[in-house]
């Protein structure tokens, strides 16, 4: 986000600004970049919380021997289409596999399918992790035409997305 800065004055108690200042020097930045990094932080999770363009990991930790519940979680994949980017599945023992799902989509979509994941039986562990997919300060739109800019003219790493430019 590129825009002017604007000086205002904060009015805050004494000894949470000794709290403030104290992280201020742990982290070596000044008072203004740390408030701006809160701040920043804030409108993510507010927006994340009502509904915007979102990424999410969602991990999964389950038993693959509960009976259909590799079909079930595979079926509600493909139910989902597009908006599930990417899996890693990995064997952890005889009995156990650990699943990562990285979700593209609306950030209270995304919760209600984990949540939906989540209580599947058989599902032991997990949680999920959704961040705003846009920059804190563009509009919806900008953030569309930020990502149809985005050209692949840098290695992203995975053999996916590499064979996709070819
Ligand atoms: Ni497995």
């Amino acid at each position: 986000m590129t825009s002017e800065l604007v000086r205002f004055g904060v009015a805050m108690e004494q000894e949470l600004l000794a709290h403030f200042d104290r992280i201020v020097e742990e982290r070596g930045v000044t008072r203004s970049e740390l408030l701006r990094d809160l701040v920043r932080a804030e409108v993510v999770r507010a927006r994340v919380a009502k509904g915007a363009p979102a990424v999410a990991t969602l991990t999964l930790v389950y038993d693959h021997h509960v009976r259909e519940l590799t079909e079930k979680l595979t079926e509600f994949q493909h139910r989902l289409g597009a908006g599930v980017r990417s899996t890693l599945h990995i064997h952890l023992d005889q009995n156990r596999c650990l699943e990562v799902i990285v979700l593209q989509g609306r950030s209270d979509e995304l919760k209600r399918v984990a949540d939906r994941l989540l209580a599947t039986r058989g599902v032991t562990h997990g949680g999920i992790e959704i961040v705003a997919d846009e920059e804190p300060g563009e509009t919806v739109a900008q953030a569309g035409k930020a990502r149809r800019a985005h050209t692949h003219d840098h290695d992203h790493g995975t053999s996916r997305v590499l064979k996709k430019r070819i």
